[in-house]
């Protein structure tokens, strides 16, 4: 087996499914790796081509791998309209007239220059819009300057990391949380440090303080949460920013409030994600316009600073450059021309929380446990076993796909994105009430 050195890794949980190759597709000639426990575990002929620490990725995730290959074995068995999948967190609503209407406008603009080279931080006009909106939303006058355009929330996420985390720098971020902050924080020579939450998703603000030590360069959140679907409350964000101002003052150095938000438009019952920028002076918002416009594929985002930000102008200086030497160079031109025109559009949430309550019915209705998603689109419930893994296994006898919650650091739980048809989620509700059974009589009889 390879062995990582150092340290453990606490992202055993994966890479992203559709990061990898196609499951059900030979891997290319010459390429990697497979495990299993007790066999050799890779090609040797790859260890001195692959970088050790990727194969120690692709080693830990490749399970993942297997469990997604089950499902294509599945579809392909029974067909892809007998299974029900809900693995992926893709949005399958179409994206709304006000972004098709403002693509068309921006694709038929042939003024010069428009697909040139730019400002590393994005198009000006762009950026100024983009202000505008974030002043409102979070309540804090925001200057373009204090915008930099980025390639989807991921690509804000790395530019942040890059910017301010030096070798063995921490990132706090509270369980369950989205798989791949443990590689973009290793990316940049970081330590992604995963604590406790409360039963109910809320943040654990003891175990929070108890993680902050001199190493400690940012807290990491993400509301709504994927997988839990958890927002923080107003009175928890202010906590917590005042827990950082303390902490702040007592080590030194600001410790960055990240908050990472590409869901805070996709939010239920008229609920609303508080502003961050208003609460914390050291806080940087990413967000993308991947999921309520659904446009994942677009790489469309961007990163806010606040106006009072420490060393604000370093910052931004050092987040444009991030921006151009990780590769971007700069957020894709149409895209950023597009978004200008349709900063307000919006899937319709409506859809999604129709879609919630009768997953909701169908989940309680077979015994699960589980919080009741607040926004983005996933269910976070308890698996009947603690095994979650098996229990994801159970759940493909009954062509039912999901992800087990080891792979968000939360074991004992799986995800269930319901970015799907209505009709596959009404199709899945004999399988769950089978596999929860099914689950519950695999323990025995409860004795006492
Ligand atoms: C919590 C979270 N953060 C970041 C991302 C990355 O978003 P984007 O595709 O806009 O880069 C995702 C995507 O699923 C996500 O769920």
């Amino acid at each position: 087996m390879l062995h990582l050195k150092g340290r453990e890794l606490a992202w055993r949980e994966s890479v992203r499914m559709y990061a990898l190759p196609a499951a059900g597709r030979p891997l290319p000639k010459g390429q990697f790796y497979l495990v299993s426990k007790g066999k050799k575990t890779m090609d040797q002929s790859n260890t001195t081509v692959i970088s050790s620490k990727m194969l120690g990725f692709m080693e830990k995730s490749s399970w993942i791998r297997k469990m997604f290959e089950e499902g294509a074995r599945l579809k392909a068995k029974h067909g892809t309209d007998k299974v029900c999948d809900f693995s992926l967190g893709n949005p399958d609503l179409p994206p709304p007239d006000a972004f098709q209407k403002a693509l068309e406008t921006a694709a038929s603009d042939k003024s010069p220059g428009v697909h040139a080279y730019m400002p590393n931080a994005g198009i000006p006009m762009t950026r100024k819009k983009v202000a505008g909106f974030v002043g409102r939303e979070h309540q804090v006058p925001v200057s373009e300057q204090e915008i930099i355009m980025t390639c989807g929330a991921a690509g804000g996420l790395n530019i942040i990391f890059k910017a301010i985390l030096d070798p063995g720098e921490e990132v706090i971020v509270p369980r369950p949380y989205f798989v791949e902050y443990g590689f973009y924080v290793d990316n940049h020579g970081g330590r992604l440090v995963p604590v406790g939450s409360n039963h109910d998703f809320s943040l654990n603000l003891k175990e929070i303080e108890g993680a902050i030590n001199h190493s400690t360069k940012a807290v990491l959140i993400n509301s709504p949460n994927n997988p839990s679907g958890k927002i923080y409350s107003d009175e928890e964000i202010r906590a917590l920013s005042d827990l950082l101002t303390r902490t702040s003052k007592r080590l030194g150095h600001p410790v960055f409030l990240v908050s990472d938000e590409p869901y805070r438009r996709l939010v239920f019952d008229d609920l609303a994600v508080p502003p961050i920028l208003r609460h914390y002076p050291d806080s940087l918002v990413t967000t993308s316009f991947s999921k309520d416009l659904s446009i994942p594929g677009e790489r469309i985002g961007y990163v806010a600073v606040h106006p009072d930000a420490s060393s604000r102008d370093t910052l931004i200086g050092a987040l444009t450059l991030a921006n151009r030497i990780l590769g971007y160079v700069n957020a894709p031109a149409l895209m950023q021309r597009v978004i200008s025109m349709a900063l307000d559009a919006c899937v319709d949430t409506g859809k999604y929380q129709k879609r919630r309550d009768r997953f909701a019915d169908i989940l309680q209705d077979a015994g699960y446990d589980f919080i009741m998603p607040q926004g983005a689109f996933y269910f976070f419930p308890r698996t009947p076993i603690p095994d979650d893994t098996e229990f994801v296994r159970l759940l493909q006898e009954e062509l039912i796909l999901a992800v087990p919650g080891s792979g968000f650091g939360m074991p004992g739980h799986f995800r269930l994105a319901f970015c799907v048809d209505d009709e596959v989620i009404e199709r899945s509700r004999e399988g769950f009430k089978r596999a929860f059974d099914m689950a519950k009589a695999s323990q025995g009889p409860v004795i006492g």
